[in-house]
């Protein structure tokens, strides 16, 4: 079998790997792809967003599937093109893609169909925004923009200043032109945040193991929001009662809500949850695997991944028996000085073999190139530094041993990846995970299931 993957970040080396694994691939590709990705797949510079570019890349190089792997071609029916020229593909068309193409239609979705989220309102213009934040009068304020906003869409308003700023950049200034045309105002939300990706064929849902991100710069969750500055997976604060749970009220009614409005999701629907007082809650749906989640989800997959593929396609997912392997992946990112804001690009990586990996460890490219054969940097988050173990706390060990090894001028991290998980990282049944549990209840207000 020959691949072609449409994407370049971390997601789409990890999701190259895995499929390297297959004794039924034979042959990747992938575009544009990065540094570290040109050393297991073959390279092309279409960029992601092109559809007709990367349509009759496929014409050329006729592979028997394509993964589109990141949220704008989908939203952008990069799937629909392709299967229109007859193409196998992994992925939503745009019609369920835009579950994470427009918050105000997955919110009617959630609404329509009694799916547990936050409350919220629409708005369309700034007045009557701010006529409403002014008489609900309660901070932190939610708002978000309807459409994609490279990952910078929700702002959350400690005060009133704050959140009538946010609603002229969106409304009035268009921050994010179309994208912010169309405002959510909603109701703020405590308590852990769960990832769960899951493989979806439009009639069964298997959810993956789950995961935890970690989206501010700096340690102790201070600084900007990123893309995501580490992973671990499995998350510990989602125990199987809270699993069942979210297969009951979330998973399988979002799929059914789905089918319903005649919006079939076929591929990686990925659910961000939190875990309220009041119960697990969508805070958001994602149409693709996750960044940096799929870096610790995929490393523990025992079953092929093509054959997973092929099963979604086929819609026989339900016969896939998929395995996962027993332990706890961490990923720590490695990012540019300056990153989430203005960084330089072209510094020489110190530390990486021709492979552009390190002993001991995954080491997945997420921002970087081939410059006279030498990997440079040239994205804000740059290297996945990935390791599976029995344990979280080894995984996070060996992630920081491989991380020492690896340098670049200015390189930022994050030292306390995984730290939170850890403190909750015992059996379940152990009174010990109970006590954390009540301790982090204290601190944060969010609630224990027995
Ligand atoms: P999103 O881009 O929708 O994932 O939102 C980014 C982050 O904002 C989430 O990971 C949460 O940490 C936070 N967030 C989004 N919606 C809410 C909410 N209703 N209440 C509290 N935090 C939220
Ligand atoms: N890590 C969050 C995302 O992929 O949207």
């Amino acid at each position: 079998m020959k691949i072609l993957v449409v994407g370049g970040g971390g997601r789409e080396h990890a999701i190259i790997m895995k499929l390297a694994e297959s004794p039924r691939v034979d042959k990747l590709y992938c575009t544009p792809g990065n540094g570290g990705i040109s050393k297991y797949a073959e390279c092309f510079d279409v960029s992601a967003t092109d559809i007709d570019g990367v349509v009759a890349l496929a014409q050329k190089l006729n592979p028997d599937m394509v993964v589109v792997a990141p949220d704008d071609p989908l939203v952008l029916g990069m799937v629909d093109a392709l299967q229109a020229k007859g193409f196998k593909t992994f992925g939503p068309k745009a019609n369920a893609a835009i579950i994470e193409g427009s918050k105000v239609f997955s919110k009617e979705l959630m609404k329509k169909y009694n799916i547990p989220t936050a409350g919220y309102e629409v708005f369309t213009d700034s007045d009557s925004a701010i006529e409403y934040l002014k008489k609900q009068n309660t901070y932190p304020a939610v708002i978000k923009a309807d459409g994609l906003a490279l990952g910078k869409g929700v702002i959350l308003a400690q005060n009133e200043t704050e959140a009538i700023k946010a609603v002229h950049e969106m409304i009035d200034e268009q921050k994010f032109g179309k994208s912010s045309a169309r405002i959510v105002i909603e109701e703020y939300l405590t308590g852990p945040e769960v990832s769960v990706l899951s493989f979806t064929d439009g009639k069964t849902v298997v959810p993956m193991i789950s995961s935890m991100d970690h989206k501010r710069a700096l340690d102790g969750d201070e600084g900007l929001n990123t893309g995501g500055m580490g992973t671990v997976a499995p998350n510990p604060y989602y125990t199987d009662t809270i699993a069942k749970e979210c297969m009951d009220t979330i998973f399988m009614p979002t799929i059914e809500a789905m089918n319903k409005e005649g919006r079939t999701f076929e591929g990686c629907l990925y659910f961000g949850l939190m875990l309220t007082p009041k119960g697990p809650k969508v805070i958001e749906y994602n149409c693709r695997f996750g960044d940096p989640e799929t870096q610790v989800v995929l490393p523990m997959l025992e079953t092929d991944l093509y054959e997973i593929f092929e099963a979604i396609y086929n819609h026989t997912l339900s016969d896939l028996h998929i395995k996962w392997k027993s332990g706890s992946c961490a990923c720590v990112v490695m990012a540019s000085g300056g990153y989430p804001l203005s960084y330089p690009k072209g510094l020489e990586i110190s530390g990486l073999d021709d492979m552009g990996q390190v002993d001991g460890a995954i080491v997945y490219h997420a921002g970087t190139k081939l410059k006279d054969e030498k990997l440079v940097t040239n994205g804000g988050r740059v290297l996945g530094v990935t390791c599976t173990a029995l344990t979280l706390a080894e995984a996070l060990r060996k992630s920081y041993e491989a991380v020492d090894k690896i340098s670049w001028e200015n390189v930022h991290f994050r030292y306390d990846i995984g730290q939170r998980a850890l403190k909750a990282d015992v059996d379940p049944l152990n009174l010990d995970y109970k006590d954390d549990m009540e301790d982090y209840i204290e601190s944060n207000g969010v609630y224990l299931r027995q």
